[in-house]
């Protein structure tokens, strides 16, 4: 009897605590935001989220306001939709809120890589000294240098470099951003036709790493898939070893004073191979999707493209091609080209959508710059999603869906960085690159890239639509909060080289 006391108690602990798990019993306290546990105990609304973030998002917000706490598979996520009360959750300077947490968890599950201590703080000083500022010269010169390769290079030889060529957009964006940065950053060898293939091999595996991308993050693929990834993930770090690494000749000082930092820290060279996929990862998966967008929005605003043709005349000079059908372009013009800077800063608002997290390290209060005040619960994240509640806000950005290329512009021409909500200067008013402290320390290398990209392009090729009317096509829902958004499909363009002048 005595027995079968204790297994029904020891039965209906495991229980409640089961139940617990699942967040069944958990309940709004006072002062928290509204809670939303959804339907189904401990999915809540995954489903729906995942199906389509920024839909979900939109519902939740006209459903119960600015702030509010979702469940989504057995976690707790507070979402914060207000941009003027973003300071206080971006700043947190005793990191109250904690980025590293989880990313950790991210990149161990994605990459393999098992963080070191400190090495979040040495990403950003070994990109503060090599991805800014004068560090960025160089490498900037090496990236015209190897864009000139990719896109050019093949060209030169064919002997019908000035026929038209069809290609889908966002391929071969995605293709020659990705070749360009790549051997900019991992190096080349004396050997450029084989650095060639490489990188387009590398890039054949990256597209199908990248197609399962969301579904891998949230846990959701089928067992081929997961095979898939697996030999995808041993694949990268095969072809990225350390050791392979250490027989080019240009490797940047970037991944070189990181990979030093490892070595010093006794890092094995088998995890030292994992760095450099996920590396790889952050450098490549965002600036070739922006690409596309950006010649997209070109192709389908005439005035926009006839804006930055004339900017571009003005700046560069009459851009000529070298006999060796190079780029003579002076990486210093892009220093001068507001028009071109607008544009970027429009695409990336339109296609942009990263989401921000960070886990609530100890319980505490957040205020709201209404003055309002929330409790947030220990181990809960708080999620910012800027694509929709600053990009796509029509007080800050009046008739948000629309591609406007001097948005950013002032009337004298000069660069716009005063935009307003309720009254309000507001300083957040884009956040392509994230904020605080997990902003995205490549930001200027991603743009001049992508400036780079685009005047090579708009200057040395003639573009135009297979189909003119074809529209923009809407963004796969699946990409919604992965940075740099994807097309629901491709787009088909022909591309001539001009002749030289
Ligand atoms: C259009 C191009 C790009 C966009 C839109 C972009 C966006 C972002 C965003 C939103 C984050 C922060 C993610 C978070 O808060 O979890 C991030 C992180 C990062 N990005 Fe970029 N990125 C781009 C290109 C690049 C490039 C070219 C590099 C390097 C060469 C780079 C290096 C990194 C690194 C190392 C991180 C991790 C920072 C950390 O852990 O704190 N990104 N990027």
């Amino acid at each position: 009897m005595v027995l079968w006391g204790l297994m029904l108690g020891i039965l209906l602990v495991a229980t409640v605590g089961y139940l617990c798990l699942l967040g069944l019993f958990r309940q709004r306290r006072p002062q928290e935001p509204p809670l939303d546990k959804g339907s189904v105990p401990w999915l809540g609304h995954a489903i729906a989220f995942r199906k389509n973030m920024f839909e979900f998002l939109k519902q939740m917000r006209t459903k119960h306001g600015d702030v509010f706490t979702v469940q989504l598979g057995g976690q707790y996520f507070t979402f914060v939709m207000d941009p003027l009360s973003f300071g206080p959750i971006l700043k947190d300077a005793q990191r109250k809120l904690d980025f590293v947490k989880y990313a950790e968890k991210l990149v161990l599950k994605v990459f393999g890589y098992d963080v070191v201590p400190g090495d979040h703080r040495m990403i950003h000083s070994a990109s503060a000294k090599y991805l800014m500022g004068d560090g960025l010269k160089d490498l900037n010169e090496t990236m015209l240098d190897s864009l000139s390769l990719v896109i050019l290079g093949p060209m030169s030889q064919s002997p019908d470099a000035s026929c038209w060529h069809e290609d889908g957009l966002f391929h071969f964006c995605y293709n020659a951003l990705f070749k360009a940065g790549y051997l900019s950053l991992f190096g080349r060898t004396k050997n450029k036709e084989q650095d060639l293939l490489q990188a387009e091999e590398l890039f054949a595996q990256f597209l199908k790493f990248d197609r399962l991308f969301p579904r891998f993050v949230y846990s959701l693929l089928g067992p081929c898939e997961w095979l898939e990834v697996g030999r995808l993930q041993r694949l990268f770090h095969k072809m990225l070893s350390a050791q392979h690494n250490l027989e080019k000749d240009g490797v940047s000082n970037w991944i070189a004073y990181m990979l030093q930092f490892l070595r010093e820290h006794g890092v094995a060279p088998a995890m030292q191979d994992k760095f450099n996929f996920m590396i790889l990862w952050v450098s490549q998966g965002n600036t070739g999707p922006a690409s596309f967008w950006a010649l997209l929005f070109l192709l389908k605003h005439p005035e926009a493209m006839r804006a930055l043709r004339e900017e571009a005349a003005r700046v560069l000079g009459e851009a000529r091609l070298d006999a060796g059908r190079s780029c003579n372009f002076k990486v210093s013009a892009l220093h001068h080209s507001p028009a071109l800077d607008s544009v970027m800063e429009e695409t990336l608002r339109l296609k942009a959508a990263p989401t921000l997290l960070r886990v609530v390290n100890g319980d505490q209060i957040l205020k709201m710059a209404s003055g309002e005040k929330y409790q947030l619960r220990n181990g809960d994240t708080v999620a910012l999603f800027p694509y929709l509640s600053v990009h796509m806000d029509p007080e800050i950005h009046p008739d948000p869906t629309a591609f406007k290329y001097d948005r950013f512009l002032n009337p004298d021409g000069s660069r716009k960085v005063n935009f307003y909500k309720a009254g309000k200067k507001i300083h957040h008013y884009t956040m392509p690159w994230g904020s605080g402290m997990s902003i995205c320390p490549g930001r200027f290398l991603a743009l001049s890239e992508l400036k780079l990209f685009v005047l090579l392009m708009i200057t040395h090729f003639d573009l135009e639509l297979v189909d003119p009317d074809t529209p923009v096509p809407p963004v796969d829902p699946q990409r919604w909060g992965f940075g740099t958004t994807h097309p629901s499909h491709d787009v088909r363009f022909r591309y001539r080289l001009r002749p030289p002048v």
